[in-house]
């Protein structure tokens, strides 16, 4: 048995949308591209929905629709790197901010240590599918007149206080990729309430060219970022699914908690008032130092795909040759200590009972091994 992290979960609906539309020849552009950004746009409840290849892209896209750039953007420690990648593919810097040692997301309460005269915006990152305290984050935001980009790659359907992430900032960015809640195999989308943002972001998606000229006019520097239709046609399938999804993550969830708590080592994620989590994974942090790699190697022997949590990134070789070596272990112990200590598994809908309970024994055994 091998069980991995996250795999899609497609059926005939998939395949008949694509098939229409590579029957018909509108792989690129056409009318599902449109419903696509319109059905997104419907369940987030925001106006504007506009495609990209990416969620990097999408941040990228974010920031320079907003026209941030040269400036310094307060980000999280705990993130893989394209969150600051699209801070810096738009020519900015991401200014670091460690993490809750409960919930793995920038502590908001020490965002405003970090702002500077050069701070143009604030990204909070909804880690592991578990939503930042946003009333903290847009408290502080408004306070310091500061523009906020939510990066939603994990965090589609969840939500803090009953509201869905990615609704609470000027734009959110939202990641399609093979292992999020659901895919199109690549791909992501900004969402926005601003029409200026929108329709920048159109522009810059599109080679950085004017939609209302017909002269190939080129009103901004822009990229080849597009999404095509035949992403859309799967994508309108998988929108449909997204609830179901959710609801079977947080069923596998829940019972892997419950049937997990009796080990003192770990720390399971946990739900706490006016959070929903999405449950993209299922990340385990283990109290004490020293067993993760050895618990992740039995795993990994044993058939149980799993990941480490992410390095923080001012560990990062790249993120240290461009901004600098800071004391990671005194600013930042909180995203040092998860990142070397902490583990994710995969908690998504295809999971068969067979394996969950394979999983569930396996994590046992790898912790009774170590001890
Ligand atoms: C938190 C976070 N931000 C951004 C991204 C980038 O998304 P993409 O892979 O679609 O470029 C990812 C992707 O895994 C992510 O997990």
């Amino acid at each position: 048995m091998y069980i991995q992290v996250g795999e899609p979960s497609f059926d005939e609906e998939e395949v008949n949308n694509v098939a229409r539309v590579v029957r018909e020849g509108r792989v690129s552009r056409g009318k599902e591209l449109d419903e696509f950004e319109q059905a997104l746009a419907q369940y987030l409840g925001v106006k504007y929905v506009v495609t990209v290849n990416s969620g990097t892209a999408a941040i990228e896209v974010a920031f320079r629709a907003m026209g941030i750039e040269k400036k310094e953007v307060i980000t999280t420690t705990t993130s893989c790197a394209p969150s600051a990648n699209g801070i810096i593919h738009a020519g900015n810097k991401p200014v670091l901010v460690d993490v809750s040692p409960i919930n793995y997301n920038l502590d908001a309460n020490q965002i405003e240590k970090h702002i500077t005269s050069e701070t143009a915006a604030i990204m909070p990152v909804h880690i592991y599918g578990r939503p930042c305290n946003m009333d903290k984050v847009m408290a502080i935001a408004r306070k310091h007149n500061l523009p906020v980009v939510e990066d939603c790659a994990q965090s589609m359907g969840t939500k803090w206080n009953g509201k869905l992430t990615g609704t609470f900032g000027d734009v959110g960015c939202f990641s399609l990729n093979v292992i999020k809640l659901i895919t199109t195999g690549e791909g992501g989308f900004i969402a926005t309430n601003n029409a200026e943002i929108a329709r920048r972001a159109v522009i810059i998606r599109n080679y950085g060219r004017s939609p209302e000229r017909t002269d190939y006019c080129y009103t901004e520097f822009g990229h080849n970022y597009k999404f095509t239709n035949l992403q859309a046609a799967l994508g309108l399938a998988q929108l449909k699914k997204l609830e179901g999804f959710i609801a079977k993550r947080r069923a596998n969830a829940r019972e892997m908690i419950e049937r997990l708590s009796d080990i003192p080592e770990l720390q399971l994620p946990q739900e706490y008032e006016l959070e929903f989590m999405n449950y993209v994974s299922f990340p385990i942090v283990l109290k004490k130092p020293g067993m993760c790699v050895r618990i992740r190697e039995y795993l990994e022997k044993q058939g149980v795909e799993n990941r480490t949590m992410f390095m923080a990134m001012c560990d990062q070789p790249y993120y240290q040759k461009m901004f600098g070596v800071l004391d990671s272990a005194r600013m930042y112990p909180h995203a040092t200590y998860i990142g070397k200590n902490g583990f994710y598994v995969g908690c998504h809908p295809t999971l068969t009972r067979e394996q969950m309970d394979y999983m569930i024994k396996t994590i046992h055994e790898a912790v009774a091994a170590v001890r």
